[in-house]
C-alpha cells in the first residue's frame, strides 16, 4: 500500500516581499503603487524565483490583483496587456518555490473575502492542515493546496469578527505556529497595508507621505534609506502618514530605527560585500530552514514527497549517493552517519563516473541524487541509467521542479533559498542536514534506532543553527587574518579524519575553485603512505580534529598525524572543539568552534574552510562570487 507521510507543505522561503501605501493622489504622484511594488520585485529579483504577483487597492475601494508564474517580466507583461488601475496602496510578492508548484495558481496574492482581502506570505504555517479542516468546515472554499490561502481564510475570519485589520492580523498571528511574514491589504481599507512576522524577514521603509514594508531593505531602497526593525511576533500597520507596530498581545512598540547606507547593489546582498558572504552567514536560517516542518505533531519525522513506498524503504540493501562537487563531499560526510544509524552499506559515486563504471545497482538499490541546481547533466545522467537499472531514487535538492527531483522516485527539498554565488556554501550545509534527516528517517522506519535515540539527534540538530552562528559571530575575524596573513601561499594542505575527512576534501575545493591555489584534502592517515613527501619547510596545512568525546582514539591520531607533519615544518592550523586544550601545542594557531556530537562536527567545521577561502580570494582581488572559469549549474557532461 501507498503510504504518504505527510500532506505537502506548501513551504516558501526567501520570497521577496513588498508594501507601499501613499497619500498623493494618483493624479499628481511620483510614482504609483505599483511602480514601487514592481521596482521593489526587480530590486529582490536575484533571489530567483518562479512567480509574482500584486495587489493593489484604489482610492475607491477596489480590490485589483494580477500574478502570473516565471520571472517578474511574466508579470509585466501580463499588466501590459491588462493593466491595473492606479493606486496608491499595493502589496508585491515573489515566490522561490520549494514545494508546490511555480504556477499561476499557486502564486501570491492568495484571496479571501470575497475578493476584497489580498494576502501575500514568506515562510511555513505548521498547522494550518488543522486550521483549513475548521474553516471547510465552516464552509470556506479554496482554490489552492497552499497554507497562505488558509491564512487569508483566517484572517478574513477574524476580521468579520474584529472589523479592524490590524486586530484580526494580531488574533490571526496568535492562531498561526511556524514561521511567516504576512502582508495583507483590504478594499474596505484603502490606503493602509497591515503585516506580522514570525522568523522570518520583515522591515519598514519611512518616507514622507508615504511608507513601505519589504523582506529586506533592496525592496525599498530607491525611494527611502530610512529603515526599521520589526521584532519577532510584532504587527505593523503601515499609512501614508502613520507607521505603528504593536507585539502580538496589542501594546505598542518601538521599533529601531537606522539609516540603510548601503549602495543598491550592497542592499541586493543584505548589506554583504558579496553574494558568497551574504550566503555563508545563511547558513544558520538555511540549516533552521530546512529542518523545520519535518516532524509531525508526535515528533515522529515527516518528510514531504517520500514518494517511495515504506515497504520498499524497508527492504533496500545498499544506498548509493551520487552528486557532483560539493554536493558529492555533503554526501560523503552523510555517509558516515547514515551507515551508522541503518547499518546500510553506502557508496558515494562522483556522478560522471557512476554510469561508466558499470554499477551493481537493482531493486534494492536507494539511490541519493544530490544536486543544489537539480540540473547538473552529469548527476541527471547517472539518475536515469540508475532508474533504468531498477533502483528508486531521491532527490536531494535545492531548487523545486527542477530536473532531477523530476525525474527521480521522490524529492526531499533543503530550504537554503537561492544560492547565487557559484560557490556552494549554505546549500552544501542544507545538503547533509538533508541526508540526516533522510538517514534518520531511514533509521526509524526501519527499526534501527528507537524514538528517543531519533529525538536526542534531532535536538543536536537544532541547536546546530546558534552553534553556526556563534563560529560567524566569535571566529571570523580569526578566519580573516589568517587568511589575510597567507595570501600569498602557492599550496595548502588540509587533513581530516572520519566525518573530517569530506570536510577538508570541501575546504580543499573553496580554496581551488576561488583563490586559485592549489589545494588538496587528504585522509589524515594516508599521509604516510605518500603525500607526507609533500611536506616542506612552512607549508600551511589545515586539520580539522575530530571531537575528543568521539570515537575512541580517532582524536589521539589525527595528534599524531599533525606531529608527523609539523616535524617536518609544516604550518599547522588546527579546527578544534572548544575546550581542547591538547591541540595547542601542536598548532601555530587553533580555531575553536562549538561542542557538538561526531556526527554534527561537519556543520561547524566547515564555516571557518568557507571563510577562509573567501577571504584569501578577496585579499588576491578576486571575484568570489564569479569565479573564472565556473559556472554555478555544469549543464552538460
Ligand atoms: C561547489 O562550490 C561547486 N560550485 C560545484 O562543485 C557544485 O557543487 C557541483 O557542480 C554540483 O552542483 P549541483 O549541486 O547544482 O548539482
Amino acid at each position: 500500500m501507498r503510504t504518504y507521510l505527510t500532506p505537502l507543505r506548501k513551504i516558501r522561503l526567501m520570497c521577496g516581499i513588498v508594501g507601499y501605501v501613499s497619500k498623493a493622489s494618483v493624479d499628481n504622484a511620483d510614482h504609483s503603487a505599483l511602480d514601487v511594488v514592481l521596482s521593489g520585485l526587480k530590486r529582490l529579483e536575484y533571489r530567483g524565483y518562479d512567480s509574482a504577483g500584486v495587489a493593489l487597492v484604489t482610492a475607491g475601494g477596489e480590490l485589483e490583483t494580477a500574478k502570473k508564474a516565471g520571472k517578474l517580466s511574466a508579470l509585466t507583461d501580463e499588466l501590459a496587456e491588462h493593466p491595473l488601475p492606479a493606486a496608491q496602496t499595493g502589496i508585491g510578492h515573489t515566490r522561490w518555490a520549494t514545494h508546490g508548484g511555480p504556477t499561476d495558481a499557486n502564486a501570491h496574492p492568495h484571496l479571501a473575502d470575497g475578493g476584497k482581502l489580498a494576502v501575500i506570505h514568506n515562510g511555513i504555517i505548521e498547522n494550518f492542515a488543522h486550521l483549513k479542516a475548521d474553516l471547510v468546515a465552516e464552509g470556506v472554499e479554496f482554490l489552492s493546496q497552499t497554507d497562505t490561502e488558509v491564512a487569508a481564510a483566517q484572517l478574513a475570519k477574524n476580521f468579520q469578527t474584529t472589523g479592524d485589520l490590524t486586530e484580526a492580523m494580531r488574533v490571526t498571528a496568535t492562531q498561526l505556529e511556524g514561521a511567516f511574514t504576512l502582508l495583507a491589504v483590504h478594499a474596505d481599507a484603502p490606503g493602509t497595508v497591515v503585516a506580522a512576522r514570525r522568523n522570518s524577514p520583515l522591515v519598514i521603509g519611512l518616507g514622507e507621505g508615504e511608507n513601505f514594508l519589504g523582506s529586506d531593505v533592496a525592496a525599498f531602497i530607491d525611494y527611502t534609506r530610512t529603515a526599521v526593525e520589526i521584532g519577532q511576533d510584532e504587527v505593523v500597520t503601515i499609512t501614508p502618514d502613520a507607521v505603528v507596530i504593536t507585539d502580538i498581545e496589542g501594546n505598542e512598540v518601538q521599533g529601531t530605527q537606522y539609516e540603510v547606507n548601503w549602495d543598491t547593489a550592497a542592499a541586493e546582498k543584505g548589506g554583504f560585500a558579496s553574494f558568497m558572504d551574504k550566503e555563508i552567514h545563511d547558513q544558520p536560517q538555511a540549516v533552521a530552514d530546512t529542518l523545520l516542518g519535518r516532524m509531525d505533531t508526535d515528533g515522529k519525522l515527516a518528510l514531504d514527497e517520500m514518494h517511495i513506498d515504506e515497504t520498499v524503504l524497508k527492504t533496500i540493501d545498499k544506498i548509493v549517493v551520487i552528486a557532483c562537487g560539493t554536493a558529492a563531499y555533503a554526501g560523503q560526510v552523510a555517509r558516515y552517519a547514515i551507515e551508522h544509524w541503518c547499518r546500510v552499506p553506502v557508496e558515494v559515486e562522483l556522478a560522471h563516473e557512476f554510469r561508466y563504471r558499470d554499477p551493481v545497482v537493482n531493486e534494492k538499490t536507494l539511490v541519493v541524487a544530490i544536486s543544489q541546481s537539480g540540473e547538473t547533466m552529469d548527476t541527471i545522467m547517472a539518475v536515469r541509467h540508475a532508474r533504468q537499472q531498477g533502483a528508486k531514487v531521491i532527490a536531494i535538492c535545492n531548487t523545486y521542479g527542477s530536473t532531477i527531483p523530476r525525474e527521480s522516485d521522490a524529492a526531499l527539498y533543503t530550504h537554503a533559498g537561492p544560492e547565487i554565488a557559484v560557490a556552494s556554501t549554505k546549500a552544501f550545509l542544507s545538503q547533509v542536514v538533508a541526508c540526516y534527516l533522510l538517514g534518520l528517517y531511514l533509521a526509524q522506519l526501519r527499526g534501527n534506532k528507537f524514538r528517543d535515540e531519533i529525538a536526542a539527534i534531532l535536538t543536536e540538530l537544532q541547536a546546530i543553527p546558534a552553534k553556526v552562528q556563534r563560529v560567524l559571530d566569535e571566529d571570523k575575524e580569526q578566519v580573516l587574518a589568517l587568511a589575510r596573513r597567507n595570501q600569498d601561499v602557492d599550496s595548502v594542505l588540509f587533513l581530516g579524519r572520519h566525518v573530517g575527512f569530506p570536510v577538508a576534501m570541501e575546504g580543499a575545493l573553496k580554496l581551488k575553485e576561488l583563490a586559485y591555489i592549489h589545494a588538496e584534502g587528504f585522509a589524515a592517515g594516508e599521509l604516510k603512505h605518500g603525500p607526507i613527501a609533500l611536506i616542506d619547510d612552512g607549508q600551511l596545512v589545515i586539520i580539522v580534529v575530530p571531537s575528543k568525546r568521539g570515537r575512541d582514539s580517532l582524536h589521539a591520531k589525527v595528534i599524531s598525524n599533525i606531529q608527523e607533519v609539523r616535524a617536518r615544518g609544516a604550518n599547522t592550523v588546527v579546527i578544534a572543539e572548544e575546550g581542547d586544550e591538547e591541540v595547542r601545542e601542536f598548532a601555530s594557531e587553533v580555531i575553536y568552534v562549538p561542542e557538538t556530537t561526531t556526527l554534527m562536527a561537519p556543520l561547524l567545521t566547515t564555516v571557518p574552510l568557507q571563510i577562509f577561502a573567501m577571504e584569501l580570494a578577496t585579499a588576491k582581488g578576486l571575484d568570489v562570487d564569479q569565479p573564472r572559469n565556473l559556472a554555478k549549474s555544469v549543464t552538460v557532461e
